[in-house]
Order: C-alpha cells, then structure tokens, then sequence
C-alpha cells in the first residue's frame, strides 16, 4: 500500500476543474443547489445533475449520495451535507466527521479511486477551518490507513489561505 503521504494531496483550486474519479459536493439537504461550491458544481455539470438530484430524495446532514457528473470532468459527484456551525455543542464535529467516513464509504462502495473534498461546512455553513481542518485530515486518514482502493485523496482549496490551514494541520497532524 502507497504511504499516507502519497495518497493525499492540497492544492488551490476550482474543484469543477478537477478530472478524478469523484468530486465532492458540499450541498444542502434538498440536494437543490445553491451557492458557494454547491452552485459552482451544479452550473459546470449542466441541468441534467439537478434532473438526477430531483429523484435524490434529499440527504441527510452528515450522510452523502452519489450521483453522475455530466459535463464536469470527474466521473462522480458525491453529495454530502455538513453541518451548520451552531458554537460547537449541536453535534457539528461528530456530524462533519461522518461527512468525511460516508463520503469515502460511498466512494469505496462504487469503485471510486480518486476523490477531492472541498472545505465542507467552512463556506456559508460558518465551521471554523482549522476545527474542521483536523477532523478532516484525522478522518481521511483512519480511511487510507485501512483501505487501500482508494488510491488518492485531494484536499481543494478555493484560496491560500484555506491552503496554509490544510498545509499547517498535515505537518502537524500526522
Ligand atoms: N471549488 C472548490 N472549493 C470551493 C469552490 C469551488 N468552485 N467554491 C467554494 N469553495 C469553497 C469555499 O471557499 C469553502 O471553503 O468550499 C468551501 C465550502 O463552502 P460552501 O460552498 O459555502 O459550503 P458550506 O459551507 O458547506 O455551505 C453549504 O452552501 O452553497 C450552499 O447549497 C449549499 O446550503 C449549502 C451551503
């Protein structure tokens, strides 16, 4: 199995750029779009993703569906909904976290080999970046340490220095 270290990734960037295997969505409970990374996904990838999305049913906080990804260059979409930060005593690390295990268990259960995160929950749902940052990085690497069909994981981040805070956190984390 590849090391940790060559199985995961930081970079800046538009996630919609991306051609891996599955990208993921930090979408809303409707799974309807919406702004930040959600409306980036659902304009690239055309109004055929929003047609799929409609028979969804929705997703839970914290759990993730996947879908296909049209005219974006990935394979996949996987949609999750992270928590909206409510001071940190509504469950929100826990609910993040299970964002992190569902998405990749939903990858591992479509044969997903490369999938890139956007920073759930640190747009519009007001998570603090380095918090979330941690759980992240913790929850994808329990994941890698013990599965090894997923071969890379990317971490896009959509400015520097949300890029300085993944960059910091994996020095010190791991
Ligand atoms: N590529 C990569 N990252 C992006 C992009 C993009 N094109 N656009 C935004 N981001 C980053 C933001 O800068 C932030 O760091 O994604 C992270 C998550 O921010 P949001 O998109 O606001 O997501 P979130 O905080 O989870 O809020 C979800 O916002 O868009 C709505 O429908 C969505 O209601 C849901 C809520």
């Amino acid at each position: 199995m590849a090391d940790f270290w060559d199985r995961i990734q930081i970079l800046e960037g538009d996630i919609t750029d991306l051609k891996v295997d599955a990208i993921v969505n930090a979408a809303n409970n409707s799974l309807l779009g919406g702004g930040g990374v959600d409306g980036a996904i659902h304009r690239a990838a055309g109004p055929e993703l929003l047609d799929e999305c409609r028979k969804m049913n929705g997703c839970e906080t914290g759990a993730a569906k996947i879908s296909g990804a049209y005219r974006l260059p990935a394979r996949y979409i996987i949609h999750t909904v992270g928590p909206v930060w409510q001071g940190g005593n509504h469950n929100e690390p826990e609910l993040l976290a299970a964002c992190y295990r569902n998405t990749m268990l939903c990858a591992l259960e479509n044969e997903v080999k490369t999938v890139a995160f956007p920073a759930i929950s640190c747009g519009i749902y007001g998570f603090p970046a380095e918090r979330a940052t941690v759980i992240a990085v913790n929850e994808v690497y329990g994941f890698l340490i013990g599965c090894d069909q997923i071969e890379r994981v990317v971490f896009v981040c959509f400015n520097t220095e949300m890029l300085s805070i993944y960059q910091s956190v994996l020095d010190t984390t791991i």
